[in-house]
């Protein structure tokens, strides 16, 4: 595996994970040996075939479950439980329903004591992504990409130490997507927050990036660490420039060997993504 020298502050660090599932007569092994650090201040980018683990490794780091071997540890101490420190903002939509945009913004501050001024930052947090005039909305009022919008609020009024967000964009049509990729990259170029973002798409990975954790197919495990060298700020525009071409078929090539290789092994979705990456290939290749 390439090791770029990712020289920074090791903020979260993963030594040889295993995850295993079920008891001894029926053990599934769902993430294998995974090793990798996230680096203090820096947008690390997790991506990897449907189904790999990727959630489960999300679920590992946050302290919802722990290794079956190897060792997580945050700022040096081994990951006990889950805390306030690393919050995760979920793969499906967990505003509450019966509560307005910014009562669940509020929610985190309203539990915790000692935030006189969580009111006002909860509105300069809503008009940062854009809904301001949407506060006293209920979720089922909003658009899919406005409730993602409100979660990123619920989830960054709490000041997380990490911020770890499961494929937040999952589900998405396209232009909306796009929009997202757009207030991501407003909210936190700069700002020396420690995310690890989830997803399946290798231009908003890129995009996104300043490194890149390639999983291997199911079980998970670190293939390839990238560092993406992409200057910032970053725009749509990256996607023209020659650096970005190079980085994508690197990629791909990793990907897509991964995609053969759960192929051979019976898995079914990676035939979807074989056909993917050969149309995106075809594409790319034009
Ligand atoms: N609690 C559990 N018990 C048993 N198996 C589990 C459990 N949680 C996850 N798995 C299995 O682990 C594998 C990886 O699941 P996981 O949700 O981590 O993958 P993923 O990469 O996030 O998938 P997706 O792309 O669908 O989000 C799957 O085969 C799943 O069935
Ligand atoms: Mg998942």
């Amino acid at each position: 595996m390439a090791h770029p020298d990712w020289s920074g502050e090791r903020e979260i660090v993963l030594e040889a994970v295993t995850k295993t599932y079920g008891d001894e007569f029926d053990a599934k092994t769902v993430v294998s040996e995974c090793s990798f650090a996230l680096e203090k201040g820096k947008f690390t980018v997790l991506i990897g075939p449907s189904g790999c683990g990727k959630t489960t490794l999300i679920n590992l780091i946050a302290g919802y479950e722990r290794p079956t071997a190897g060792k997580i540890t945050f700022e040096g101490k081994e990951i006990a439980g889950p805390t306030r420190d690393r919050l995760v903002v979920f793969q499906e939509t967990a505003l509450f329903p019966w509560m307005t945009i910014f009562q669940n913004v509020m929610y985190g501050p309203s539990v915790q004591q000692g935030r006189p001024d969580a009111k006002e930052e909860a509105m300069a947090l809503l008009a940062k992504v854009g809904l301001q005039d949407f506060h006293d909305k209920y979720p089922n009022q909003l658009s899919g990409g406005m409730q993602r919008r409100a979660e990123l609020a619920r989830a960054l009024i709490n000041k997380p130490r990490v911020l770890l967000m499961d494929e937040p964009l999952r589900g998405l049509d396209a232009m909306t997507r796009q929009l997202m990729q757009e207030y991501i990259l407003k909210l936190f170029e700069g700002s020396g927050q420690t995310i690890l973002f989830v997803t399946t798409e290798i231009d908003e990975a890129i995009l996104l990036a300043d490194n890149m954790i390639l999983l291997s197919s199911s079980p998970a495990s670190a293939k390839e660490l990238i560092r993406v060298d992409l200057p910032r700020p970053r725009t749509e525009a990256v996607f023209d420039t020659p650096r970005y071409a190079e980085l994508k078929s690197h990629i791909l090539s990793i990907l897509y060997g991964e995609a053969l290789q759960a192929f051979a092994s019976g898995s079914r979705a990676a035939a979807d993504l074989i056909e993917a990456f050969e149309a995106r290939r075809k594409t790319g290749a034009e």
